[in-house]
C-alpha cells in the first residue's frame, strides 16, 4: 500500500470518528424537542387553521386552537403607529378589502396603515369569494389581528393552551421590531424565565419554555432575536432562493419554460451539498434550535418549493443537534413523506388533518369547532 493512500485512510477515518463522535454526542431529536418543551412531532397550525377559515384572523386562530393545535403561526408586521398585527402578505390586497376602502393606497404595503386603518378592513370575505365550498356567513367583516389579540385567543381555552410561532416578516421593513416583540411578550408574561421546566403534557405547551417559537428567514433577524431572547427558542427558515440557500442554477422562472412556480421550485436545489450544511451550521451558530425548510408538495400548488428535507439533509441537521420543522404541508400522502424523511414537525393549513395524522384527533370537527366560536 503506498504512503500516500495510508495518509489519506488514516486522515480519512479521523474526519469520521470526529463526525461520528460530533453526532453521537448531540441528543436525540425526541430529547432536544422534550428538552425545551416542544412537542415532537409538533403541530403547527400556519396562519391558523387556514385551510377551513380565513388566515391570520380570530376564526382561524380559535380553530386552529380548539382543534387541538401545538402552536398557532403568524407573520409579525408592524402598523404605521407601531403596534404589532399579523399578516402574511406585504400589502393587503389579496386578503382584504383593501381596494374598496381605500383604493389609492390599495398597492401601499401594510405598514404604511395605522392600526385603526387595518381595522376597518374586511379580512374574511375574501375567503368566501376565493373558496365558496368552505365559506362560511361568520367570516364576513373579520379582522386583522393584533398580536396581544392572538395572545388572547392563544390563553382563551382553559382545556388546550398552544403556544405561538412567531415570524418576523421582512423585518428589514421593520427596524427594532425583534425589540417590539420581546417587550411584548414580557408584558404579556410569554418570556418564560431561562432553565423553567417543560409543559408536563402536550396541552400544556403554551405554558412551558417552549410556549413561544421564534422564526424568521434573515440571518440579521435571527441575530437580533438571539440578543434580545436568547432563552427563546428560534429556527431559521430555509428556501432556495434570493437571500437564502444559493441554487445550483441561475436560471429564473421567466426562463425556465416551467408551466407554474411549483414545478418550477421542485427543480431548484441547493448550489451543493456543502451549501445547504452552511445554512445549517450558521443556525446552529447563531443559537437556533432548529431549522424550518420548505418542501415539494406532490399536488404542487402554491405553497410548494424546493425540496429542502431530503432525509440526509435532515439527518445532517439532526447531527448538529438541532431540530427541523417543515412548511408547509397539507395532506397526508406529504405528511407520511416528510416523516418518512426523518422531520419533527410540520406546518400546516389543515391542522385536524395532521392531528388525525399523528393519531392525535380533536375532539370536534371542524365545522363543530367552528360553529362552538360562532362562525
Ligand atoms: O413560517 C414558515 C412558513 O410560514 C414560511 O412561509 O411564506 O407562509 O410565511 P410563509
Ligand atoms: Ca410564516
Amino acid at each position: 500500500m503506498p504512503a500516500t493512500f495510508s495518509k489519506s485512510a488514516l486522515l480519512l477515518s479521523l474526519l469520521l470518528a470526529v463526525g461520528q463522535a460530533h453526532a453521537a454526542s448531540e441528543p436525540s431529536p425526541t430529547a432536544l424537542a422534550t428538552r425545551l418543551g416542544i412537542p415532537h412531532p409538533a403541530v403547527i397550525a400556519h396562519r391558523g387553521a387556514s385551510f377551513d377559515a380565513p388566515e391570520s384572523t380570530a376564526a382561524a386562530y380559535k380553530a386552529a386552537r380548539d382543534l387541538g393545535a401545538d402552536y398557532l403561526e403568524l407573520d409579525l408586521q408592524r402598523s404605521k403607529d407601531g403596534v404589532l398585527f399579523a399578516l402574511h402578505d406585504n400589502n393587503l390586497q389579496r386578503t382584504t378589502d383593501v381596494a374598496s376602502k381605500f383604493p389609492e393606497r390599495k398597492d401601499s404595503p401594510a405598514n404604511a396603515f395605522t392600526i385603526a386603518e387595518l381595522k376597518s378592513l374586511d379580512a374574511g370575505s375574501w375567503f368566501n369569494a376565493a373558496y365558496p365550498d368552505r365559506a362560511r356567513p361568520g367570516f364576513v367583516g373579520l379582522k386583522i389581528l393584533t398580536l396581544d389579540e392572538i395572545i388572547d385567543i392563544a390563553q382563551g381555552n382553559p382545556l388546550h393552551k398552544p403556544g405561538l410561532y412567531i415570524e418576523t416578516k421582512e423585518p428589514k421593513q421593520f427596524p427594532g421590531i425583534e425589540r417590539d416583540l420581546k417587550d411584548k411578550l414580557q408584558d404579556r408574561g410569554w418570556l418564560s424565565p431561562a432553565g423553567s421546566k417543560m409543559a408536563k403534557s402536550e396541552l400544556a405547551v403554551g405554558q412551558g419554555p417552549g410556549k413561544v417559537i421564534l422564526q424568521t428567514f434573515e440571518k440579521s433577524s435571527l441575530e437580533l432575536l438571539e440578543k434580545e431572547m436568547p432563552q427563546v427558542p428560534k429556527i431559521l427558515l430555509l428556501w432556495v432562493g434570493e437571500g437564502n440557500i444559493e441554487p445550483a442554477s441561475k436560471v429564473t422562472f421567466a426562463e425556465s419554460g416551467e408551466k407554474d412556480k411549483a414545478a418550477y421550485y421542485a427543480k431548484q436545489q441547493p448550489k451543493d451539498k456543502a451549501e445547504f450544511q452552511r445554512w445549517v451550521d450558521y443556525a446552529k451558530v447563531q443559537g437556533a434550535v432548529g431549522t424550518g425548510p420548505s418542501a415539494a408538495l406532490t399536488k404542487g400548488g402554491d405553497q410548494s418549493y424546493a425540496d429542502l428535507v431530503k432525509p440526509w439533509m435532515n439527518q445532517y441537521t439532526h447531527d448538529q443537534g438541532l431540530l427541523v420543522h417543515v412548511y408547509t404541508i397539507d395532506e397526508a400522502v406529504d405528511f407520511q413523506k416528510v416523516m418518512d424523511a426523518g422531520v419533527d414537525g410540520i406546518f400546516t393549513n389543515r391542522a385536524s388533518e395532521l392531528l388525525k395524522f399523528y393519531k392525535r384527533p380533536a375532539a370536534a370537527s371542524v365545522d363543530q369547532v367552528l360553529k362552538n366560536n360562532g362562525y
